[in-house]
C-alpha cells in the first residue's frame, strides 16, 4: 500500500522543534478539542502528507512541563487516528530513549522498533501477566535500518524515567535494547486502528550505565533532537519510496 500520510507522534517539544521548523509544517489551529494540550504542526516532505503531534504542555505544573507518558500518548494518538477518519497510512512515534550498553547501545545510536513491550503494568494474575506486558510485534525495519546505518530492537514502556530493580528485570524478560514512556501505547492505539506503527527513538542516557538518568538525558536532549531531525526524514523518504515500489 502507498503511504500518503504520515502521523508523527513525539511527546516533548523540544524533540520535535528541530523537525518541524525543518520541513516548515505549520501549526493547525483547533485540531484538537480546546481543553486538550496536545499540539499538531502540518505539511508536506515530497509528495508524503505530514502530521507532527506533540502532547503539549501541563496546565498545573509550570509552562516548562510537557506532558510525557502513555496516558496522554495513546489519548493523543487516537484523537489525531480519530480526525483523520482513517486517511493515516503510518503512525511514527519518534522521540528519545534509554538504551541498554548489554544491547549494543550508545549515546546517540538511532534504533527502530522491531516491537514493543510494557514493564510497569505488573498483574500476577494467569492471562492478565500476558495483557500487562502486552507485547507488539511492529513493522519490521531490518532492510531500512541496513540501508540508513540504524540499530533495530524492542522498545520497553513505562510511565518513569528512571527504574526500580524489578522494572529491570521486566525490561530484560521483555529483551528490551531501549527504554521509552510512550512507544507501546502509541503501538497499541495503532494497532486499534489497523494502522501500521513504526518507532524512531535517539539514544540519551545509558540505562545499564554508570550515570545518573536525568543528569545524561538533559545533557543529550538537544543532540537528540537534532538528531531526529536529520534521521526522519530519511525514514519518511525509505517508507514512501518502499511503499511507492510495491504498488
Ligand atoms: N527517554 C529518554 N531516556 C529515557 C529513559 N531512560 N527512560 C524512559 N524514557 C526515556
Amino acid at each position: 500500500m502507498k503511504i500518503e500520510h504520515v502521523l508523527i507522534l513525539v511527546a516533548m517539544e523540544l524533540e520535535a522543534k528541530p523537525f518541524v521548523e525543518h520541513l516548515n509544517l505549520e501549526e493547525i489551529a483547533d485540531f484538537f478539542p480546546s481543553h486538550m494540550p496536545f499540539v499538531a504542526f502540518s505539511g508536506e516532505h515530497h509528495a508524503t502528507k505530514v502530521t507532527v503531534v506533540t502532547l503539549g504542555k501541563d496546565s498545573v505544573y509550570g509552562t516548562g512541563v510537557d506532558n510525557v507518558g502513555t496516558v496522554t500518548a495513546s489519548m493523543a494518538t487516537e484523537l489525531a487516528l480519530a480526525k483523520y477518519g482513517g486517511s493515516v497510512d503510518l503512525v511514527l512515534n519518534a522521540g528519545t530513549c534509554g538504551g541498554f550498553k548489554r544491547k549494543g547501545a550508545e549515546i546517540a545510536d538511532v534504533f527502530l522498533t522491531t516491537g514493543v513491550a510494557n514493564h510497569d503494568r505488573r498483574i500476577p494474575i494467569p492471562g492478565f501477566d500476558a495483557y500487562g506486558i502486552g507485547k507488539l510485534v511492529t513493522m519490521d525495519p531490518t532492510t531500512m535500518a541496513e540501508k540508513l546505518g540504524y540499530k533495530t530492537g524492542i522498545c520497553t514502556s513505562g510511565n518513569s524515567l528512571d527504574k526500580t530493580d524489578k522494572d529491570d528485570e521486566i525490561m530484560k524478560n521483555n529483551d528490551a535494547s531501549f527504554k521509552d514512556m510512550e512507544a507501546a501505547a502509541v503501538a497499541w492505539v495503532a494497532s486499534m486502528n489497523k494502522v501500521p506503527y513504526l518507532g524512531l527513538k535517539v539514544v540519551t542516557d545509558i540505562v545499564d550505565g554508570e550515570f545518573p538518568t536525568q543528569d545524561e538525558f538533559m545533557a543529550n536532549l538537544g543532540a537528540a533532537a537534532t538528531s531526529l531531525q536529520s534521521a526522519l526524514p530519511k525514514v519518511l523518504t525509505y517508507v514512501c519510496d518502499e511503499s511507492s515500489n510495491h504498488d
